[in-house]
């Protein structure tokens, strides 16, 4: 007996996509790639198996050795990224889904044992966050990056559109560029993490610029309907600090994204309800919500108000494989097992348990 999920389960122009339903799986690093970032053999299981949402949006994805924060996050900017990741959009696409790869780049937050190259990371300027980050032996403080020079702030613009065009290669339906949670993006919109000089730091405008500069990039190289943009605003990670300006900030932000006409914005809400008000208002194409820890009686409140267009899922898509059949039959959700979120094999990533055959509405 199917409970109605209205509006959840009625269709949505996305970009170039017409998406069967709203629900999103939010991007969820998982980090079992290989070392050269090539994404793992089970990955390809983890997404097909939630391939019955709407749109899937990747763990998040490096653009470059540069880019690289966390031990065996997968990258897209070479052949063999390439290829692996092909393998898993065709294997979504054969189960009729949808799949943009969140392209990642990690500025600040990243280990020298982490990445390729073992170099110090970079970001718009040098200040440490504060903060540690697991490495293959434990624990350690994260080092103090190096700023990045003028040059080097548009080789990093250049290196996203590269890696848009590798996952459009690799069979994406699209990119979403990672613009929230403390990561290079929002590293340049935080005056605490953000000293420049150049025309990158400063004003609101200059600190928006880098954001603007890589999905007008990305744009470019793969068209705007396949581009979109993540953001947190007043996110207050890792000695992230948007200061006094953080809402003005993004509010030219976003009226400067909307006349690119993107594919969406994606936001991650934390607690400004007027900010995301009025982000509404100044976008016209449509927006994913994620409201951390949604309770499962709140999905599709968002969109039935007409707040949001879809609404993202991460841990209660993490643990529930069958998430779509579960939320039609009213079922009762696994719950996440932090232990597995990142690393490991099959077990807490693959091997979540499905509704019986009894129950399972889903065909
Ligand atoms: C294991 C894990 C990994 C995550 N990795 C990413 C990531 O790579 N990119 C990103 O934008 N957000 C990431 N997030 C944040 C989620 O996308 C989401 O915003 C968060 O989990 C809150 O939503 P939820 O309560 O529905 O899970 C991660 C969350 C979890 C639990």
């Amino acid at each position: 007996m199917e409970i109605p999920m209205n509006p959840m389960f009625t269709s949505v122009r996305v970009g170039r996509y017409m998406l069967p339903n709203r629900l999103v799986m939010a991007p969820m690093t998982r980090s079992r790639a290989a070392f050269d970032g090539t994404p793992g053999e089970l990955a390809t299981e983890y997404y097909v198996q939630r391939a019955r949402l709407g749109l899937i949006v990747t763990e998040g994805t490096q653009p470059s050795d540069d880019g690289q924060g966390y031990l065996t996050t997968p990258g897209i900017y070479t052949p063999a990224h390439i290829a692996g990741w092909r393998k898993i959009t065709s294997a979504v696409h054969d189960k009729g889904g949808h799949i943009f790869i969140q392209l990642m780049h990690a500025g600040r937050m990243s280990h020298p044992d982490n990445t390729p190259h073992h170099r110090q990371g970079v970001a718009p300027s040098a200040i440490a966050p504060g903060a540690g980050m697991f490495t293959a032996t434990g624990m350690q403080d994260i080092p103090t990056p190096r700023a990045l020079t003028t040059e080097e702030v548009r080789r990093t613009v250049a290196e996203f559109s590269h890696a848009a065009r590798s996952a459009i290669e690799a069979g994406a339906d699209g990119i979403e560029i990672h613009g929230a949670n403390a990561y290079l993006v929002q590293q340049f919109f935080a005056p605490s993490a953000n000293t420049r000089t150049d025309e990158y730091g400063g004003s609101i405008e200059n600190r928006a610029r880098f954001a603007i500069e890589v999905a007008t990039a990305i744009a470019e190289e793969v068209g705007a309907d396949r581009t979109a943009i993540r953001l947190s605003p007043g996110t207050a990670l890792w000695g992230i600090d948007e200061g006094a300006e953080g809402p003005d900030l993004y509010r030219y932000l976003v009226a400067e994204l909307d006349k690119l006409g993107l594919a969406y914005v994606h936001i991650l809400h934390q607690s400004n309800e007027p900010l995301l008000a009025d982000i509404r208002k100044l976008w016209r194409q449509p927006l994913i919500l994620n409201r951390p820890g949604r309770p499962r009686g709140q999905i599709g409140a968002d969109v039935a108000s007409g707040l949001a267009d879809l609404e993202a899922f991460g841990q209660m898509v993490l643990a529930n494989p069958d998430f779509v059949a579960r939320l039609k039959a009213d079922a009762a959700m696994n719950e996440s097992d932090p232990k597995t979120f990142y690393g490991g094999a099959a077990k807490g990533y693959i091997d979540y348990p499905v509704l019986s055959a009894r129950t399972d509405t889903s065909s």
